[in-house]
């Protein structure tokens, strides 16, 4: 499922985060990706273990907590730690898969499901940079205003085309979901989606609540934790 969750952080948020990285010291992004990733990969990227990363991942983490869209689609277990990229001067990304498995803190590990990218940069303040994901329905071109998420399956193929005019910035990261496979999750959401708009419209509520049990025993059914 691909899917776009618009305003996920403020225009003033946008303001102070581009303000700090644009003035932030960034290195070659291909210190986080393995062999095959290392081959097609042309960005920078906020230094790992950089106060600043961690900073405004947290900001970022903070801002996902307020989006119950996100939650809904997400379904999140465990998030990796938000990075941030920037593509410029024909800086590109081709096409790759990303890891499955990825080191969080500690021993700890997660499976990426969901992968996610947070616009930083108005579309007009560069040229190119469409994020294009490859799924079963064919090769989408996603390019969002600041501040909105794409959120697409950690298993599809997909790229992000060469900036040729100013630069790209934007956070990304990985999400271990409750339920592994992306076509359940896509029905969750959905059955969730037709129950708060079955809510707002004031629907029976004894049906309402049957179907809110339905959602519940299949989150049950598949979740795994
Ligand atoms: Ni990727």
């Amino acid at each position: 499922m691909l899917l776009h969750i618009p305003d996920v952080l403020s225009c003033e948020q946008i303001a102070q985060m581009r303000a700090v990285l644009d003035a932030a010291d960034w290195t070659d992004g291909r210190e986080t990706v393995g062999a095959q990733g290392a081959q097609v990969k042309r960005n920078q990227q906020l230094p790992e273990a950089s106060p600043l990363r961690r900073q405004l991942g947290e900001a970022v983490l903070a801002a996902l907590a307020r989006s119950p869209l996100y939650h809904a689609a997400a379904l999140p277990l465990r998030t990796l730690p938000p990075r941030f990229n920037r593509y410029q001067g024909g800086g590109q990304y081709g096409f790759h898969v990303d890891g499955a498995v990825m080191a969080l803190s500690g021993d700890a590990q997660l499976r990426s499901d969901v992968s996610c990218t947070l616009f930083l940069s108005e579309p007009d303040e560069y040229d190119g940079g469409e994020l294009i994901v490859n799924d079963t329905y064919g090769e989408h071109e996603v390019k969002l205003p600041a501040g909105d998420l794409i959120v697409y399956p950690s298993s599809s193929l997909h790229r992000v085309a060469p900036v040729t005019r100013g630069a790209r910035v934007a956070s990304f990261f990985w999400v271990q979901s409750l339920i592994r496979d992306d076509s359940r999750r896509r029905l969750l959401f959905e059955l969730d989606a037709s129950i708060q708009r079955l809510t707002q419209t004031g629907a029976d509520a004894a049906a309402l609540l049957q179907l809110t049990g339905v959602y519940h025993n299949l989150l049950r059914q598949w979740a795994e934790t």
